[in-house]
């Protein structure tokens, strides 16, 4: 693969944030000799090398209801290195679709002879673990894990601490296009590749994401992410003094972190989870408030954002949906210690300009779930370990 490499870093305590890095050359080519001008300003990152990162890497993907030729597609695109843990919150009651998800993946596992773990959001062993282990955040009353994306995916990283990997990365599955997930598996293990500092995040922005109506018209932009792009900016600017729009992936909901960093970042309920990510890295490290981790503090936090090649397309679920993501997403902006009185006032006329919020009301209190460093992962370990043997899709066909 070939990318850009970052002509430009913003800096803000110990935190870089580099400019977008296109994706030059899907297959770049044989390994060989790379010319003088390809390490300076072109990165040429050998199959070999992706490999290597991709079986250190945990993808994960979140998904609920979703059809099952979207999420049969999504998984055929991740490459054969990476281990795939499923975290499902579909229906079981009316028509079992979880039951239909165990089904589909088992075949194509056994066909693929890969492996891939498929595990309920809502299963009892997994809320065991999570209560054993110290952390309670995102159980509800019942004790179960609560419903929503980011629920999963942090019941996700402490899976992937389990198992001893050393990166995460999350890709939605109602993605139409498995040329897409590959590209962005290929940009994770690229990203972590050029990152200057074992606490790193890859974020992806897509070329384009097309909207299908009479005709297909290749827009770039989602109207959540220019908003929240805008108000993150903002947050940043204020801080340093110097006007920035280099957060361009505010809403990433294609993403991996290194687990060193995602052990150390909190993280916002359903929707405004990746938001918060960023607003959580700017209050650990932007050297504003006290630092989180002194020795991440000493390497640095480094945020790629990486353009990929293919357009993004998946279901398009209305703008009622999008209104509920930027309430959310807003509102960790808003409630963030970093955030001043001019960043407020820019988030308060997005959302009374967009009808989320009246003028007089204040965005709410986003419910946040602390970083898991603390926990005991041995304990997580004990109550899962096991219980995860039988989750697996290619054991279940009787390998
Ligand atoms: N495990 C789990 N639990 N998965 C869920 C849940 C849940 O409660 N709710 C939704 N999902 C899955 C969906 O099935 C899908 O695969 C993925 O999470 C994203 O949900 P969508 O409903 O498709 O979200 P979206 O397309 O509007 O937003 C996506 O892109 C945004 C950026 O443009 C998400 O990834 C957002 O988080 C992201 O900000
Ligand atoms: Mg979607």
């Amino acid at each position: 693969m070939r990318i850009e490499g970052p002509r430009y870093t913003e800096r803000f305590g110990a935190v870089r944030i580099d400019e977008v890095q296109k994706v030059l050359e899907l297959d770049s080519g044989r390994a060989g000799e790379l010319s003088p001008y390809e390490s300076v300003a072109v990165q040429k990152i050998e199959e070999d090398v992706i490999k290597d990162f991709e079986e250190k890497m945990l993808i994960v993907i979140p998904t609920k209801d979703e059809k099952l030729k979207l999420l049969e597609g999504v998984i055929s695109g991740i490459p054969h290195e990476c281990q795939i843990l499923v975290v499902s919150n579909s229906q079981r009651k009316r028509v079992d679709r979880f039951k239909m998800e165990e089904g589909t993946l088992n075949q194509y596992c056994h066909f693929t002879q890969r492996q891939a773990y498929l595990i309920h959001q809502k299963d009892p062993v997994l809320a065991k673990a999570l209560s054993e282990s110290g952390y309670k955040y995102i159980l509800d009353k019942d004790g179960l894990v609560r419903d929503g994306k980011a629920e999963g995916m942090i019941a996700a990283i402490f899976i992937a601490m389990m198992m001893k990997k050393d990166y995460i990365g999350f890709i939605d599955a109602d993605n139409f296009s498995p040329g897409a997930v590959w590209e962005y598996v290929k940009c994770y293990a690229s990203g972590f590749y050029m990152a200057g500092s074992p606490y790193a995040m890859i974020r992806i922005i897509w070329r384009y994401k097309p909207k299908i109506g009479e005709g297909v018209y290749f827009r770039k932009w989602g109207r959540v992410s220019e908003v929240t792009n805008r108000c993150m900016n903002s947050l940043v600017s204020v801080r340093t003094g110097f006007e920035t729009d280099i957060i361009k992936t505010s809403n990433a909901g294609e993403h991996a972190m290194s687990l060193k960093l995602a052990e150390l970042i909190s993280y916002a309920s359903r929707f405004a989870v990746e938001p918060q990510e960023l607003v959580s890295i700017f209050e650990g490290f932007g050297g504003v408030l006290p630092m989180a981790c002194k020795s991440a503090a000493k390497y640095g936090v480094e945020i790629l954002q990486i353009e990929t090649r293919n357009p993004h397309i998946h279901e398009d679920r209305g703008t009622e949906h999008l209104r509920d993501m930027l309430l959310p997403g807003l509102a960790t902006i808003y409630h963030s210690k970093l955030c001043e009185k001019e960043t407020k006032e820019k988030v308060m006329s997005e959302l009374v300009q967009q009808g989320a919020i009246g003028p007089d009301e204040e965005p709410p209190k986003p419910q946040i779930c602390p970083p898991p460093k603390n926990i005991d992962i041995q304990k997580f370990t004990k109550a899962m370990e096991g219980y995860m043997e039988t989750r697996s899709a290619l054991r279940s066909r009787g390998k």
